[in-house]
């Protein structure tokens, strides 16, 4: 298969860990024959540096003309402290999920058999999580109108929703749990917003046309919470845009590390794949920042394309690299020298030899030759 993948590796520990994702992926297009080419483009703070802008128009040409977007993290702590800044580099990310109209944002959270103790939470309360998060991804508050009075004392965001957009998430939510365990959780607050309640009457609506499937609701004070005591209860959460943001973040912690959880963001056209996790600044150029959320999201990006085959090598090396703790500090505590090129590297020539049987583990936490 021939595929134009757009490269976005935005701020801070964007770059270091969209490059192994890369790797991973040539590695894949060499071993089963694929072409895959690729196309850097700027976006986030460093877009601003360069062209005053966080989303270029040449950044937005580049992903129209790409089958894929691989994205990888925009943001800067000196932004972060101006409220007052009138250009930030959140417009790259929120700008690239508009103009391509993606708006239907997948978040996979899997505890991992080998990371369970890693986990802040009870190993007996996460065991066997596996959770799908569909979040909105282009309306809601995040796309409203944002108002600032002229005096600077009141400031106003406007969270809209029409029935097209939740039906469209809806359904996809509800395909996507006849496919699991055939639960659907629609997280709002439908006791206090009229945009919950138009959720609630318009996923009731739909809910007939999946009979196997059970649907019930909760509240997201009430899902924060049975989030962290009870996770397994969830198979598919469904919901809107900025309580999708803080209940996937929230899960990562049943999986570890945020450094794991990775995305795929869907609209008509287009596809963009990219870790849950921000430019994480005060990390960058270490070598310490996790890149499996975003080999990951280069697996979700070969499962888009129906490459099931290549995405289970992939997600074979990141289980091997968790099991054998070739991983960054965040999980390790059983070697000290694991830096984010090493686990890239380790996925990269488990992809090229995924036998084990020619891997010498030996040494393999010092970065000596894997390959006997
Ligand atoms: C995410 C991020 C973004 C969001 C930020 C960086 C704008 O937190 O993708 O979860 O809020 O959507
Ligand atoms: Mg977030």
């Amino acid at each position: 298969m021939k595929l134009n993948i757009a490269v976005l590796p935005g701020d801070g520990i964007g770059p270091e860990v969209t490059a192994q994702a890369v790797k991973v992926l040539k590695a894949i297009a060499m071993d089963f024959n694929h072409i895959f080419t690729f196309n850097h483009a700027l976006v986030g703070a460093c877009a601003i540096d360069k062209t005053g802008n966080a989303l270029p128009d040449e950044t937005i040409a580049i992903c129209k003309n790409a089958d894929a977007v691989l994205f990888g993290a925009i943001g800067r702590t000196s932004f972060d402290l101006d409220p007052n800044a009138k250009i930030r580099p959140e417009q790259g990310l929120l700008g690239i999920r508009k103009e391509l109209g993606l708006h239907t944002n997948i978040r996979p959270v899997i505890a991992y058999d080998d990371l369970l103790t890693k986990s802040s939470l009870k190993v007996k309360q996460i065991k066997d999580v596996n959770i799908l998060i569909y979040r909105e991804l282009t309306g809601g508050i995040y796309f409203g109108d944002h108002t600032l009075s002229e005096d600077g004392n009141t400031a106003t965001d406007t969270c809209t929703y029409n029935r097209f957009e939740i039906e469209r998430i809806a359904h996809a939510a509800f395909k996507a749990a006849q496919s699991r365990k055939n639960k659907i959780t629609l997280v709002d607050k439908a006791n206090v917003l009229e945009s919950s309640r138009l959720w609630r009457r318009i996923v009731q609506e739909i809910a007939p046309q999946y009979p196997n499937v059970k649907l019930r609701y909760m509240y997201i004070d009430n899902a924060a919470m049975e989030l962290i005591i009870n996770p397994r209860q969830f198979d598919v959460i469904l919901t809107e845009n900025m309580f999708g943001d803080i209940l996937s973040e929230e899960a990562s912690v049943i999986v570890g590390s945020i450094g794991l959880l990775a995305s795929t963001s869907i609209g008509d056209k287009y596809a963009m794949f990219e870790p849950i996790h921000g430019a994480y600044t005060k990390a960058a150029n270490k070598g310490i920042a996790n890149p499996i959320a975003s080999i990951l999201s280069a697996a979700m990006l070969l499962d888009h394309f129906g490459l099931d085959e290549e995405a289970s090598r992939v997600r074979e090396g990141v289980d091997k690299s968790l099991k054998l703790h070739i991983t960054t500090p965040d999980l390790n505590t059983k070697y000290d020298n694991i830096s984010t090129t090493k686990v890239g590297d380790f996925i990269e020539d488990f992809i090229n030899h995924p036998d084990e049987t020619n891997l010498n583990f030996t040494n393999i936490h010092l970065g000596q030759s894997t390959i006997i």
